[in-house]
């Protein structure tokens, strides 16, 4: 089913792992005053991915740099142990892996529990139906479309149909659909026809290096999504 009006809204979701590390406030202000919508955490254990990001208190140290959402991404397992870490590192999205363990509905109800916003994240392998059973406890899904554990990777075109899928699932429901990995504007408007409503984008922010070609790359994706929507740019 086409989903040109889309009710939730469109969201523009820089990821922070394409930022200079070195001078991370910075780049939280510039992305904010550039035009994100939500601020993308990926955090990553060496374990359930191949590669090593930051944890809590490198979270806790951005917050007092903008008043945007904190979109948590963990790429962690376990990831039980940690949720109350991140909520109170500031984070208002927390999004485990599907996969990461064998209790995700326990892990749904512990972020809800610490009054956050509580997302799955399903890896390119994973069905949509992973999350039918859980579909109630879920305010966000985010559909990897690519291996999770690196920026810079190519966009995989199945995670279009899975959006598709995941859409038709959430039907009625007040769920986020967000979409991490490979995300430029040739790809934007594909996906929210598709039926997503949130855009995580790491290179094709961060690409350029200054607040004017964050600005830039911000609204090329949000324009070329915008239009995929019929909503004026
Ligand atoms: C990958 C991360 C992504 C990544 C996206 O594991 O979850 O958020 O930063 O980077 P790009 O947009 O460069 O693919
Ligand atoms: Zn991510």
């Amino acid at each position: 089913m086409s989903q040109q009006f889309a009710p939730r809204p469109l969201v523009i979701a820089p990821s922070i792992l394409a930022a200079d590390f070195a001078k991370l406030g910075d780049e939280v202000r510039a992305v904010d005053a550039a035009g994100a919508d939500w601020i993308h955490l990926d955090v990553m254990d060496g374990h359930f991915v191949p590669n090593i990001s930051y944890g809590p208190d490198v979270i806790k140290a951005m917050r007092p740099h903008t008043k945007k959402i904190f979109d948590a991404h963990l790429m962690i397992s376990p990831c039980d142990p940690y949720l109350e870490a991140f909520a109170k590192a500031g984070c208002d999205h927390i999004t485990v892996h599907a996969e990461a363990g064998p209790h995700l509905h326990r892990s749904l109800q512990a972020i809800r529990a610490l009054g956050k916003k509580a997302g799955v994240s399903l890896n390119p392998g994973t069905p949509a139906s992973a999350i039918e059973y859980v579909i109630d406890l879920i305010d966000l899904v985010l559909v990897m479309s690519v291996n999770p554990g690196f920026g810079g990777q190519a966009f995989i075109k199945s995670a279009l149909g899975k959006v598709s899928d995941v859409r038709a699932m959430a039907a009625g429901r007040p769920i986020d659909i967000e979409v991490d990995g490979g995300v430029a504007p040739d790809v934007a408007g594909r996906l929210v026809a598709a039926g997503a409503n949130a855009l995580v984008a790491g290179s094709a922010v961060f690409k350029g290096g200054t607040m004017e070609a964050y600005k830039a790359n911000i609204s090329a994706i949000r324009n070329a999504a915008a239009l995929a929507r019929g909503e004026a740019i």
